[in-house]
């Protein structure tokens, strides 16, 4: 038995990055305001994956899908000997063989998903004109996504339990071949050409260099934002005037149409307050509003509105079930803290909101209420 060379610096260094990537693309994925951050990393384990996949093709020995082990008489043989004495295979086992094949697949699918997702339902990056005409789809896409992600997690989780098994049970020196790049037994060493060493350079330089690059270049085409900012006070000056002097101005597609119209008719009454218009004002306020209301909006939040609301005639915002969802975990006391004052004072937290603009990624909390 000698030692010999079975996994290359790139593939150890591709490994070690997918591992982070993934870790922190999954732990991301929750919080709203990282959003950025999260479709950074997936980008970049796109691009990870797409060279890996060249790289099975470059006749690199043990590396290569040629050297894989995709026999079904195989993988059976080798799942019932777990347990027992096991072939010995120095690349690929067959149940890693088709765990990389899968998981490739998946990573795949989770990323592509991913940015239909962040097309259809932010209206941002290379899918961003899909959020024109899918945008009744959001959901739905959101649940391949979630899928893709979640049997990707799983595979990895199979994967590892395997990788665990066999060292507890075989003293396998997976893991750490995986790290130096070394196994004992009897076969020859993997060489790399010069090509080869060059695309290994550039598959992982390129790929940490395309992380930096989303986080830097927020106009790229990968995560440009297609929403545009707008300006209320030339679209019309009336209702920019008016429904800004006391509170937020909350972008017209907040609501739906006869929310609006039910508001607009009893001004006098709002919310215990007298904002009550000339005739002429309020019928072309109104108009504005119905015109941009939640019906003929494609926004995430408008969707979602629309959709939480159904046939209740709430004409508060913060009423809606969708807004109560989406704030719930926040504390009472954060509302009530001197920087926010009131839930309804939307921009402490929303800083583009009299644009028009509820992007995840400027959502923030003021640093003094959360403290
Ligand atoms: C005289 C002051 C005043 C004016 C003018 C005014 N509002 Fe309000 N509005 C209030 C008050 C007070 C509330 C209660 C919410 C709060 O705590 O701020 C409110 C609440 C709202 C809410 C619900 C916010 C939530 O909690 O979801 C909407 C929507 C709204 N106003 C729209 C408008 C529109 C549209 C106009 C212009 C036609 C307008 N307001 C003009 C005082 C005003
Ligand atoms: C104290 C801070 C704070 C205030 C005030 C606040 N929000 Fe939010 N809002 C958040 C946070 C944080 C999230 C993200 C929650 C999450 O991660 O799911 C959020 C999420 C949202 C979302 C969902 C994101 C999306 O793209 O659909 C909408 C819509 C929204 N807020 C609208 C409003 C409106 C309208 C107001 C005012 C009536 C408001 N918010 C007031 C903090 C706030």
């Amino acid at each position: 038995m000698t030692k010999i060379y079975v996994w290359s610096l790139f593939t150890r260094l591709f490994h070690i990055l997918l591992v982070i990537g993934v870790a922190v693309a999954f732990l991301l994925a929750e919080f709203e305001s990282l959003l950025t951050l999260h479709v950074a990393v997936g980008f970049t384990i796109g691009l990870l994956f797409l060279y890996r996949v060249l790289w099975g093709f470059m006749d690199v020995k043990y590396s290569q899908f040629k050297d894989f082990n995709f026999n079904l008489n195989d993988l059976k043989e080798y799942m019932f000997s777990i347990f027992g004495t096991k072939k010995a295979y120095i690349g690929h086992n067959p149940a890693s063989s088709w765990a990389i094949v899968a998981m490739i697949v998946l990573g795949l699918g989770s990323v592509f998903s991913g940015a239909v997702v962040y097309g259809t339902q932010e209206g941002m990056g290379i899918f961003s004109f899909l959020n024109f005409s899918l945008f009744k789809k959001m959901d739905f896409f959101k649940d391949v996504h979630e899928f893709f992600s979640n049997a990707f997690m799983a595979v990895i989780f199979l994967h590892i339990a395997g990788v665990m098994l066999d060292k507890v049970l075989h003293k396998s020196k997976a893991v750490a071949s995986m790290i130096d790049g070394y196994k004992s037994g009897d076969a020859e060493s993997l060489k790399l050409t010069l090509l080869q060493k060059l695309f290994g350079i550039f598959w992982i330089a390129s790929s940490i260099f395309l992380f930096f690059y989303l986080l830097s270049a927020p106009s790229s085409v990968l995560v440009a934002d297609a929403n545009t900012a707008v300006d209320y006070k030339k679209e019309h000056p009336q209702f920019y005037n008016e429904c800004k002097s006391c509170h937020t101005l909350y972008p017209p597609y907040l609501l739906p149409k006869q929310s609006w119209v039910k508001m607009m008719d009893n001004l006098e009454n709002h919310f215990g307050d007298d904002a009550s218009l000339d005739e002429k004002d309020k019928i072309s306020i109104r108009d504005y509003l119905v015109d941009n209301s939640a019906e003929n909006s494609t926004k995430e939040s408008a969707f979602h509105i629309l959709k939480s609301i159904k046939n209740t005639e709430t004409i508060a915002v913060t009423k809606t079930p969708y807004w109560e969802k989406r704030h719930d975990e926040i504390d009472k006391s954060i509302f009530a803290s001197k920087d926010v004052v009131a839930k309804s004072n939307c921009k402490a937290c929303h800083k583009n909101i009299e644009q028009g603009l509820l992007n995840d990624k400027d959502i923030k909390i003021p640093e003094m209420a959360k403290g």
